[in-house]
């Protein structure tokens, strides 16, 4: 099938709904799904979340979302209740984004505007670690409306299940795309993978054992706030002088990356990290406005990761998301010697000596109750 008529399908199924004909029913559906880290980054989207290059991420295990929904599907309305709290508190800037988000999906999802929700969200990673949650939360909830809406119709379409919960969780975030899969994922159009779309990611199967378990250990430099969001710096993109070829380079790292990813190339798999990591700040820096997200800490760690690399020969290399935290990525055989680096070297960098020891994850869990 064309990948464009994949949300023209998912809209003609949902046109055919009609909510007179299914029963009322309630329950209860749960979902834990992690975050995930890009390897070649996603900076830049044009309407409605289309990315303007393919990105490849790393599943994680640890940084998760845990979201549990208590539905109540009723035919007969048609202007159903919200309810949203984070870790049982009443969340406002929570409450907003999802609202807007079920709001958009009603023309995929109709069942929507018949069915009350009490959405309970919770991150298991540190509450205050300045680790970005959307991709994770926003993949939590679409499991969940993907459950609910198997409850409601009886229809249960497990092959397709992760594809179409990659696509709804894309609108609320793009990055969230790909964390519905487990190890690599990929989310964007591109000739070097067969089945790739810009409407949902895909997972990667064909990578060399050499990168099972990779470790990402996430030295938190600054919990605070981003001063930019992502949102906001996807647009300003737009205009970006670098934008065209930023997205071309981008591409030919996707084409790279493969090979790397096929071959087992831990050095080459490092260089095109920490190229695409820089990559990213530099768009940031020479936006206008531009804007620093990187602290004195975070050059720091940057600066020793490389110096690490020098004397020891190891394969341990940094990443950054749009935040000061550095992902230090490297094999699982070399973790003994990182761990000690990181505590020698680098945990004196972290806000209060903060770091998360994660690992590349199993996906998603749903738990349905
Ligand atoms: O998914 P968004 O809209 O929050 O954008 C995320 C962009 C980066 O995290 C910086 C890169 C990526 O590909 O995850």
């Amino acid at each position: 099938m064309m990948q464009q008529d994949y949300s023209s399908m998912l809209r003609r199924a949902a046109g055919k709904f009609r909510p007179e004909a299914f029963d009322a029913v309630f329950g209860t559906v749960a979902c834990n799904c992690p975050s995930n880290i890009a390897i070649v980054k996603y900076w830049g989207k044009r309407p409605v979340q289309i990315p303007m290059n393919p990105s490849l991420s790393m599943t994680l295990e640890e940084a998760r979302t845990a979201t549990e929904v208590s539905f109540r599907f009723e035919p007969g309305i048609r202007t159903a209740k919200r309810d949203f709290t984070y870790g049982g508190k009443a969340s406002v800037h929570f409450a907003d984004r999802v609202t807007l988000f079920l709001t958009s999906l009603e023309p995929l999802l109709p069942w929507l505007a018949s069915t009350s929700l009490q959405i309970d969200s919770q991150n298991t990673f540190p509450h205050s670690s300045g680790i970005a949650s959307s991709a994770s939360a926003m993949g939590a909830l679409a499991i969940c409306l993907l459950s609910i809406e198997e409850k409601i119709t009886g229809e249960t379409e497990k092959a397709s299940r992760l594809k179409k919960a990659s696509f709804i969780a894309r609108l609320g975030s793009g990055s969230a795309s790909r964390s519905v899969y487990p190890a690599f994922a990929l989310w964007g159009n591109t000739p070097d993978w067969t089945g790739s779309s810009n409407q949902f990611a895909i997972p990667l199967k064909d990578f060399h054992p050499a990168f099972e378990g990779a470790r990402d250990s996430i030295l938190v430099v600054d919990s605070g706030q981003k001063s930019i969001s992502s949102s906001s710096g996807h647009a300003l993109m737009e205009d970006h002088p670098y934008a065209a070829p930023r997205f071309e380079r981008a591409h030919q790292n996707i084409s790279a990356l493969k090979r790397i990813l096929e071959s087992g190339d831990w050095p080459a798999f490092i260089n095109m990290l920490e190229e695409e990591a820089l990559s990213l700040h530099a768009l940031m820096m020479t936006s206008r406005p531009g804007y620093l997200l990187m602290k004195p800490g975070t050059l720091s760690i940057l600066e020793k990761v490389r110096r690490f690399r020098e004397e020891t020969g190891l394969t341990a290399g940094f990443t950054l998301d749009a935040g000061a935290n550095v992902h230090l990525i490297y094999p699982s055989g070399q973790e003994q010697e990182v761990r000690d680096f990181i505590d020698g070297e680098l945990l004196r960098h972290c806000q209060d000596n903060m770091v998360i020891h994660d690992r590349m994850g199993k996906g998603p869990e749903t738990l349905t109750k």
